[in-house]
């Protein structure tokens, strides 16, 4: 049987990962619905595709007529039954926290067609978790885009306890049509590859911290010495540390105890030092 060919997809938040894969929608040559539920960030998500698109064409990487495509099959919207009910494929880009999301699925799946695939841009969570109260789990799978969208290759392809081979294969090529690398995670588990890989050293990097041996700013330069182009510290500013607190508060619950949000992090949360988005984290943005 000829798989469905996927033309337009939703996206569902446009906050950092929420916009970066609309814009490698676009780019793949897709019409994108991007919603939100207030405008302030909707627009803010609509000006980033904007800049993001001006500096891939001044520096030559896309032409003019390929930028004019993005913003004309670029639809920002607030209507969450307009965004849902016509879409055949939706990323989920909304904060990781395991209630909203339930809720964001139990309404979607009132409204979307039967064969709708649901994708999680989760960076941790069991997609069979987040799939709990659904009636089709069959139509549900992770999609896990690495931040900044635009220039990160990898998509880990997430199966959940009950996703079809169907809905894994159609997100797989959709990944390549946005010219992106899939990789296929074929057992669901909390943080998937990446993360897993990257979660212990996060824990020690933490403690060398809280524990007074050296400043975020030397780790990471020791970090950038051994070849990363980011430190641990400076990247955790760039994903948000809101981000990577629900992750570390995450695994805490689901994998193992010593997960648990290192003080310094959780002190930076607490007083609404964020990171990059804040203009102040574990480094001064401003
Ligand atoms: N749109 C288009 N182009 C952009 C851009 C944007 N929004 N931002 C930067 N660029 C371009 C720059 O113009 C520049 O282009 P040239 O090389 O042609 O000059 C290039 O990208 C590199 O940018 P910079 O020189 O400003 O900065 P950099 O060399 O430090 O690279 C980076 C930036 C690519 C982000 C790099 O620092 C990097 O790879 N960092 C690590 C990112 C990472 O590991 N992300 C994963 C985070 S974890 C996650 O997302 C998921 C999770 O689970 C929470």
């Amino acid at each position: 049987m000829k798989r469905k060919e996927i033309t337009t997809v939703t996206v569902i938040g446009a906050g950092d990962m929420g916009h970066g894969i609309a814009q490698a929608a676009l780019l793949g040559g897709l019409i994108v619905h991007l919603y939100d539920t207030n405008n302030t960030s909707l627009q803010r998500g609509v000006d980033k595709i904007n800049e993001s698109l001006e500096i891939l064409h001044r520096k030559g990487k896309i032409k003019a007529e390929e930028m004019q495509f993005c913003k004309t099959n670029l639809h920002p919207t607030l209507n969450f039954q307009e965004a849902i009910e016509s879409s055949p494929f939706i990323f989920e880009a909304v904060p990781e926290i395991v209630e909203l999301k339930r809720n964001l699925y139990s309404d979607m799946e009132k409204i979307a067609s039967r064969n709708t695939i649901f994708a999680s841009n989760t960076s941790n969570m069991k997609i069979s978790e987040i799939t709990k109260d659904l009636q089709y789990k069959d139509r549900v799978v992770g999609a896990h885009f690495f931040n900044p969208v635009v220039l990160m290759k990898l998509v880990e392809v997430i199966r959940g306890d009950e996703t079809s081979d169907e809905t894994m294969e159609i997100t797989y090529d959709l990944c390549l049509k946005m010219n992106k690398t899939p990789v296929r995670v074929e057992k669901d588990s909390p943080s998937f590859i990446v993360n897993r890989i990257n979660a212990p050293l996060r824990v020690f990097l933490g403690a060398i911290v809280d524990n007074e041996i050296a400043q975020p700013e030397e780790i990471d330069a020791l970090m950038k010495f051994h070849g990363e182009p980011m430190g641990h510290f400076e990247l955790a500013d760039y994903v948000g540390l809101d981000v990577t607190y629900y992750s570390c508060q995450y695994r805490q619950q689901v994998l193992h105890q010593d997960y648990i949000p290192y003080k310094k992090l959780t002190e930076k949360v607490n007083s609404g030092e964020l990171g990059k988005k804040a203009g102040k984290g574990f480094y001064d943005w401003s």
